[in-house]
């Protein structure tokens, strides 16, 4: 028999002699989840005996997380606008610079109140977008039937936890689910007939090359490179997407149209670039957001 101090004792060696920072408290953490105690339980009785079983899981989780596996893949969750998602290694872990895209699109669609709104989140992954503003809106009384939601993504393993996060926010009648190639799937359906204002949230791959290989190990060795990486200067999605996008305009010419898109913070100038070229003599407005850590993170298009 083991107990809760000696294992937090060896696992905090181990995961400092594996250069995490927090390695303490990350023992505390891992402890809490392999027993499914509080951490409060486990720092005030460090005499508990522990289970063979909640030992075993608790090493494994360990040895996991001294390889650099992040935090989400063993918990099998993340927090993300203070609502709690199911992730996997078939999905992007959500980002908190992702939050503002979430903030932006609920204020759209509360502007439009009482108009039939469609919603596509395109690259859902977790399905974190398109469901943390479904739970905006719904906390603001907003979420009428004249508000629905579409959730895309090209992975269907990524769209399986995207189903599951649905049914954990008792979101099923609201956000339907398509496999597809970004808006492919609305277009070939017509499913923004009817509505008055469309809005196309993305947090699609926007990585170049470059910038894809020096992004942290951590990322390239347990993310998906499909949900990070794109070809053009990391804007070869947002080219396609914006071609499928005037493709409504043109089908819908008196629907709303906006995009809220995530970027990386060097691709303004480039991005402004595209969306001139690609909507040629249309109208456009472009506004250009900052996240937390003061980047620009985020582009409004609308299309007047
Ligand atoms: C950066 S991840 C973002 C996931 C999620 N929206 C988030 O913020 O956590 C990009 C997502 O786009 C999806 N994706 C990549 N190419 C796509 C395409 N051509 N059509 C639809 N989805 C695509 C990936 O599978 C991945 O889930």
């Amino acid at each position: 028999m083991t107990t809760i101090s000696t294992e937090l004792a060896a696992a905090t060696r181990k995961l400092k002699g594996d250069d995490l920072e927090n390695a303490r408290f990350e023992a505390e953490i891992l402890l809490s989840l392999a027993t499914k105690k509080t951490r409060e339980t486990i720092l005030t009785h460090p005499e508990t005996e522990l289970s063979e079983d909640e030992a075993e899981t608790f090493r494994e989780f360990v040895s996991r997380r001294s390889k650099h596996e992040p935090f989400s893949h063993i918990s099998g969750e993340k927090e993300f606008m203070g609502f709690s998602f199911i992730v996997t290694t078939d999905t992007l872990i959500p980002r908190p610079e992702t939050e503002i895209l979430v903030e932006h699109a609920s204020a759209v669609a509360q502007k439009f109140e009482g108009k039939n709104i469609l919603i596509a989140d395109i690259g859902t992954g977790s399905g974190c977008i398109a469901i943390s503003t479904a739970n905006l809106l719904r906390e603001k009384h907003l979420l009428s039937p004249a508000t629905s939601f579409v959730a895309i993504d090209i992975s269907k393993e990524a769209l399986a936890v995207c189903r599951r996060n649905i049914g954990k926010h008792s979101l099923d009648g609201v956000i339907s689910v398509f496999n597809g190639d970004l808006l492919l799937p609305v277009i070939e359906k017509e499913i923004f007939q009817g509505n008055e204002v469309f809005i196309a949230l993305a947090n699609l791959p926007y990585l170049s090359a470059e910038i894809y290989a020096s992004s942290p190990k951590t990322v390239q060795d347990f993310e998906p490179k499909s949900a990070l990486f794109s070809k053009e200067q990391g804007l070869s999605h947002y080219r396609r997407l914006l071609e499928q996008i005037l493709q409504i305009k043109k089908a819908n010419p008196k629907m709303k149209i906006f995009a809220l898109l995530e970027i990386s913070p060097e691709q303004r100038d480039l991005f402004s670039n595209l969306a001139a070229s690609i909507m040629g003599d249309k109208k456009i407005k472009l506004d250009f957001f900052q996240d937390l850590a003061g980047k620009w993170r985020l582009v409004k298009l609308e299309i007047l």
